[in-house]
């Protein structure tokens, strides 16, 4: 079965074919970042402008890298939500207007289940139940995947997400948007002990986290020792803080994992390309003797292979979203 995929949730323009939900035939992505960085984020209205500058031209550029013509094509599938709703409008638009013209099924993912079928295409042999941390710039959630179409929230934040606090606290660094890669690649120099940073602990919610207290802490240390005419340390600031989002996350991901006793732990989204939590989560779960899923670099951010490989199996379990989306809210928390 061929899905032509579509992705347009927040800065990234992204088509792709995708066989059978697991073999990838083209995977084009148009980046805004260039332009977002001008203003240190994402301007909502630029984003969705942007998408619809692009989409229709990525399309036709997937099919052509696959070698195939609107012919060849079974279904279409596209991110529904969550995400900037002019954005995720875009893509949607452009996906029911090409699903009546080739009367073809159409299918609506959402974006974070999207996220955790990135390390399908990974690991080919991957197959739920398994527990999947989800983290990324809008999401930072655990989630417990019984099969590939039934999902359940089991911790998440109460706040900011990690990737939104990485980039929220490079900005002020002045290190670059996004931030999060910025940040990884100076931490790799620094000393992690040198800032005190802290790990919050939601009481009575052993599985759920908090990421606002980290970013007001790492702002109000940035700004003191400006003020202060105090040179920070960069490198040495920055492992502190992927080491603080690293040991908020990783301990309760490994919790959610004895709780649930499948062995396996997959990691997704953008801030799944951290190599902190990376190392981090590898020698947890060698420790433990449970299997780690890690999508490839490629398939980390937003990319609409993703989409294209969830969209086969929402398929199989008989979500066709037809031509009527509207029932498909755009702010949609509870992966459904
Ligand atoms: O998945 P993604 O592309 O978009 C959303 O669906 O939100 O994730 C983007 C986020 C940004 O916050 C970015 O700073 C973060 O992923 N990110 C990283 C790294 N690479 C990207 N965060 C930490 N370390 C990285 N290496």
């Amino acid at each position: 079965m061929n899905i032509l995929a579509i992705e347009s949730s927040c800065d990234d323009t992204a088509a792709a074919v995708v066989r059978d939900g697991r073999e990838v035939l083209s995977n084009c992505v148009n980046s805004q970042i260039e332009m977002h960085t001008i203003y240190g984020g994402v301007v909502p209205e630029i984003a969705s402008r942007k998408h619809v500058e692009a989409v229709s031209g990525l399309c036709t550029q997937a099919l052509a890298d696959a070698g195939m013509t609107t012919a060849d094509l079974d279904a279409i599938a596209v991110t529904y939500a969550p995400g900037l709703i002019g954005a995720v409008l875009v893509g949607v638009n452009f996906a029911k207007g090409a699903a009546m013209a080739l009367d073809l099924p159409l299918i609506p993912v959402h974006h974070v289940r999207g996220h955790i079928a990135a390390n399908y295409l990974t690991h080919p042999g991957l197959e739920p139940p398994f527990v999947c941390l989800c983290v990324s710039g809008g999401t930072t959630a655990i989630v417990d995947v019984r099969s590939y179409t039934e999902m359940e929230i089991m911790g998440g934040t109460r706040d900011d997400a990690a990737g939104e606090c990485f980039d929220k606290v490079a900005r002020v660094l002045g290190i670059g948007y996004p931030g999060g890669g910025p940040m990884d690649r100076l931490a790799r120099e620094g000393d992690d002990s040198r800032y005190e940073l802290p790990r919050v602990h939601v009481k009575g919610a052993e599985l759920d986290m908090s990421f606002s207290g980290l970013k007001t802490a790492s702002l109000n240390l940035i700004h003191n020792s400006q003020q202060k005419g105090e040179e920070l340390n960069l490198p040495d600031f920055a492992a502190s803080f992927g080491r603080a989002v690293s040991e908020s996350l990783v301990p309760r991901i490994i919790e959610a994992a004895r709780q649930k006793g499948y062995g396996k732990i997959a990691v997704a989204g953008g801030v799944a390309a951290n190599s902190r939590i990376r190392n981090d989560l590898t020698a947890a779960c060698a420790r433990e003797g449970w299997q780690l899923y890690l999508p490839e670099l490629r398939y980390c951010g937003d990319n609409s292979a993703m989409i294209g490989c969830q969209g086969y199996y929402e398929y199989l379990a008989g979500r066709r979203g037809g031509l009527d989306l509207n029932a498909y809210a755009t702010r949609d928390i509870s992966l459904g």
